[in-house]
């Protein structure tokens, strides 16, 4: 039988966690294909691994599985909208590219470059065999 610091070793997949820093090192099925099955569809919400991420499928058809919060206030990407390659938060309307970069803030002057130090998590993605 497994002490109990081993069973919390084994058994928490958290960021940060061994077991999940191991787990995050292979390719995991998070959703069907047909879950995102065309472009600009809405975004689907994924708890996997202990983290909340947000999954949708841009302009282009490229698939992004980023950050479940903005880094603005932390509101659910889940209700952003999905528009011209990106997610746009729909509380203040910072926009993320499928690689978690920051590509716009409406309410930041044109010079600033501020959008350009914002970035959230975003993991790889490959559709294959019906799964993302
Ligand atoms: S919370 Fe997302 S832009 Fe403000």
């Amino acid at each position: 039988m497994l002490s109990e610091h081993d069973t919390e070793f084994l058994a928490r997949v958290s960021p940060g966690t061994p077991m999940g820093t191991a787990l995050r090192r292979f390719w995991i099925p998070v959703l069907l294909s047909e879950e995102l099955s065309v472009p600009d569809s809405e975004p689907v919400a994924v708890r996997i691994l202990g983290e909340d991420l947000v999954a949708y499928k841009d302009t282009n058809g490229k698939v992004g599985l980023l950050d479940g919060y903005c880094a603005h206030r932390h509101a659910h990407l889940y209700w952003s909208r999905n528009e011209e390659c990106g997610l746009r938060c729909t509380y203040h309307g910072w926009k993320y590219d499928t690689e978690g970069n920051c590509i716009d803030m409406p309410n930041e002057p044109a010079e600033s470059n501020f959008k350009d130090k914002i970035k959230i998590n975003s993991y790889p993605t490959r559709e294959w065999g019906g799964l993302v």
